[in-house]
């Protein structure tokens, strides 16, 4: 069954995370150049059904809310303060939501390893099975500071107990709350108006929705999610490096999978933006960050930079200590070493030299300028291109050339001191 529904999501991001040592707020850290929370919010949109959602924000807040409006159209900012509790934190949307007869997803804004798959699986459960509430749970080896789920004789879920409040005997539960929720609005929204501070931390808890949606007589229950690495949530710098791993070793295997061949996976990094077709070749140590869009039987690296907003047709061959950004390139055109390409388009079978720069950047200014160079031409090694330039096509320019006006098609471009040979300069400088 297909989900057609429309939902909402209210993403927690209001806590300090202290254990980052860092003044950048927790959820603006990044993996492969995205900060965690945009993984989320992605996540969420990329389910197909959400329609809006709500990031709540406090440590850092102008920060947190700048990020969200200039990345996403469908996104706003819930300032809470002070924080009082994940309850708290979700009830900051409370008055945006009212009347909504949806879906809301609640979820974490730290949580960068989560996927659309598994939030659709989630969705469909809820749905399949009428409930008004459901949690999303996993079974964890060791479940401390988690809160744990506790269910009765029955096995229906009966609460979501924290740590701090838990006896010894609901301690040892494996199966603890991922905090990801879904909530029938209509039915479960009045549980935000009668939370209570009442436990050991004095916080308002989201998890007391549970409590209060079965006290109603209204369906709750918990889905254990099947890979738990997905509810891994970021608190410290070891945290993320982990997270990066795995994001990474995700990337690889479906990229392998999919018929890519990566020489060495260990030191190879790969965003999951970057679109790689079968048979194309990843050299060792080579980074890919942000969007990109690579067809089949390209060779990349070893040791190439290739930053996002890149485009490779098929064929191309990006060599050693290459750095490409947002440029395209067309098929069999090789940049095999030393190089730096950005904001440029180039045709199919141009040979870019050893050492060729695109001078792309006005530091004083600031602004950036087009390279473009069309089909068949070709740069000598260590020429530099002072955009914006266009080279023909067929065009060449010399070895060593600083280029500073456009090449017509055919024509060579050469700015080279001429060669002066001093006969016995040796014997000279011996005398
Ligand atoms: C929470 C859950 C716990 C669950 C765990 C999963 C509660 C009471 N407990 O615990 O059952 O196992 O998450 O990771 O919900 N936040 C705010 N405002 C606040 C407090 C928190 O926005 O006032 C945000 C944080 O930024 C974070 C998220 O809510 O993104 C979770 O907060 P955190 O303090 O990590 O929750 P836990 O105590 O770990
Ligand atoms: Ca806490």
């Amino acid at each position: 069954m297909e989900n057609k529904n429309t939902i909402k999501s209210i993403i927690l991001a209001a806590g300090k995370g202290t254990r980052m040592k860092s003044e950048t707020p927790k959820v603006l850290h990044k993996i492969f150049n995205k900060e965690l929370l945009g993984y989320v919010i992605d996540a969420v949109n990329n389910t197909g059904m959400a329609e809006e959602n709500f990031v709540i924000v406090g440590h850092c807040a102008d920060e947190v809310e700048a990020y969200v409006t200039k990345n996403y159209d469908n996104a706003k900012c819930r300032l809470q303060s002070p924080q009082l509790g994940t309850g708290h934190a979700a009830y900051q949307a409370y008055e945006d939501l009212k009347g909504f007869e949806g879906q809301v997803l609640i979820l974490c804004g730290d949580t960068p390893l989560i996927t659309s798959e598994t939030l659709n699986e989630f969705i469909k459960v809820h749905n399949d099975n009428n409930c008004a509430l459901t949690v999303m749970s996993a079974v964890f080896d060791d479940p401390t500071n988690y809160g744990r789920i506790i269910r009765d004789e029955n096995g229906n879920l009966k609460a979501i107990v924290e740590e701090k409040d838990a006896s010894d005997a609901q301690k040892k539960i494996k199966e603890i709350n991922t905090g990801v929720y879904l909530l029938d609005w209509a039915k479960v929204h009045e549980a935000f108006l009668n939370l209570d501070s009442n436990n050991a931390q004095n916080e308002y808890y989201l998890t007391d929705i549970v409590k209060w949606t079965i006290k109603q007589g209204l369906k709750a229950q918990s889905y254990i999610m099947s890979n738990n690495e997905e509810s891994y949530g970021i608190n410290s710098k070891k945290h993320l490096a982990q997270a990066s791993k795995i994001l990474k070793d995700r990337v690889i295997e479906k990229l392998l999978a999919d018929g890519v061949t990566i020489v060495d996976p260990d030191s190879t990094f790969i965003s999951p933006e970057t679109e790689i077709e079968a048979d194309t070749i990843i050299y060792p140590c080579t980074y890919i960050e942000g969007k990109n869009k690579i067809a089949k039987n390209c060779k990349i690296g070893p040791f190439a930079r290739i930053r996002g907003d890149v485009e490779l047709a098929e064929g191309v061959k990006i060599g050693n200590f290459v750095e490409i950004k947002k440029t395209k390139i067309d098929a069999h055109t090789n940049v095999c070493h030393l190089s730096y390409i950005g904001d440029s388009t180039l045709g199919s079978n141009v040979n870019i030299g050893a050492g060729t720069i695109t001078a792309n950047y006005n530091h004083i200014t600031k602004e950036k300028f087009p390279t473009v160079i069309e089909d068949n031409a070709s740069t000598g090694s260590n020429s530099v291109i002072v955009a914006p330039v266009h080279i023909g096509e067929n065009a060449s320019v010399g070895a060593g050339s600083v280029i500073s006006k456009d090449i017509e098609a055919n024509a060579l471009g050469l700015t080279r001191a001429p060669l002066k040979i001093l006969k016995g300069w040796f014997d000279r400088v011996k005398k």
